[in-house]
C-alpha cells in the first residue's frame, strides 16, 4: 500500500511491480480522488485510516519531500501504523552489495548505484541514476533526486533534499533539512536548513524556498 497518490507513488508502484511485488493501491487525504485511478492505472482506495484496517499490507510513504513524509509517518503512527509496517522498494536493476544497507520505507528507483559501505536510512527516496559511493551515510527522510552523485564519505542529514544532477564532494556534510539546488556542486559543508545552489554551491540569493 502506498501513501500519497502523486508521481512518486506511480514510480514506486512500477519499481515494486518490476521486482515482482503486487501493489494493492494507494491512500490519500484528498477525498475527491478516492475511487479514481492515479496516472490512469493506480487505484486510490481511500484515506490514510484504511491502513489501520488492513494490518497485513506493507506500507511505503510516497510524498516527494522528506518533511511531508515525516509528517505522514507521524500521523500514521497515531493511527496505529508502527515502524514494523514499512517496507523498502528497490528496483531490480539496483544491486545492494553486502556492505550496504537500506532502511524500511525507503525507495530506490532504477539505475541507482551503491558501491560499498553505503548506509541509507528510513523513508529515504533515491531517484533514478543516483550514485552513492563508499562510506556514504544518508539519514532518514532525505531525498536524492535523479542523477545526484555523492563522493565517498559524504553525510546527508535527516530530511535534506538534493536536487537533480547535483553533486557533493567527498567527506562533505549536507545538514539536516538543507536543500542543494539542481545542478549544484557542493564543495564544503552545507549548514542545516539552508538552501544552496550553483557551481561551486553557495547560499542562494533572494528568498529561495525549500521545494
Ligand atoms: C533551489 C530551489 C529549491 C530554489 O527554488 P525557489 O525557491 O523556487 O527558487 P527561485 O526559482 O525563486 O530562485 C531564487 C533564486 O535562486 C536562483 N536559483 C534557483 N535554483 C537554482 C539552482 N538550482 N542553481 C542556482 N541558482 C538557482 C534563481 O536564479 C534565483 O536567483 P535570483 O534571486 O538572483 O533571481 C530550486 O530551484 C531547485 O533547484 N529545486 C530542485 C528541483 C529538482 O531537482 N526537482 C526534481 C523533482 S523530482
Amino acid at each position: 500500500m502506498l501513501v500519497a497518490a502523486g508521481g512518486l507513488a506511480l514510480e514506486t508502484a512500477e519499481a515494486a511491480r518490476a521486482g515482482g511485488l503486487s501493489v494493492e493501491g494507494c491512500v490519500d487525504d484528498d477525498e475527491g480522488r478516492w475511487g479514481t485511478l492515479a496516472g490512469g492505472w493506480l487505484e486510490v482506495l481511500g484515506g490514510l485510516d484504511l491502513l489501520a484496517v488492513r494490518p497485513d499490507s506493507p506500507v511505503v510513504v510516497c510524498a516527494g519531500h522528506g518533511r511531508v513524509r515525516e509528517r505522514l509517518v507521524r500521523r500514521l503512527r497515531a493511527l496505529g501504523v508502527g515502524p514494523e509496517r514499512y517496507t523498502s522498494v528497490v528496483h531490480p536493476s539496483v544491486d545492494v552489495p553486502q556492505s550496504c544497507s537500506v532502511g524500511p520505507g525507503s525507495v530506490l528507483l532504477a539505475g541507482v548505484v551503491l558501491t560499498a559501505s553505503v548506509t541509507v536510512g528510513r523513508h529515504v527516496v533515491v531517484m533514478p541514476h543516483v550514485t552513492l559511493t563508499h562510506d556514504d551515510v544518508v539519514d532518514d527522510f532525505a531525498t536524492l533526486c535523479a542523477g545526484v552523485r555523492l563522493g565517498g564519505g559524504v553525510h546527508v542529514g535527516r530530511g535534506a533534499y538534493l536536487g537533480m544532477a547535483s553533486s557533493v564532494r567527498e567527506k562533505s556534510t549536507v545538514g539536516e533539512g538543507a536543500t542543494l539546488g539542481m545542478g549544484g556542486a557542493l564543495l564544503t559543508d552545507l549548514p542545516a536548513d539552508e538552501v544552496w545552489g550553483g557551481v561551486p554551491a553557495r547560499p542562494l540569493t533572494g528568498t529561495p524556498r525549500h521545494p
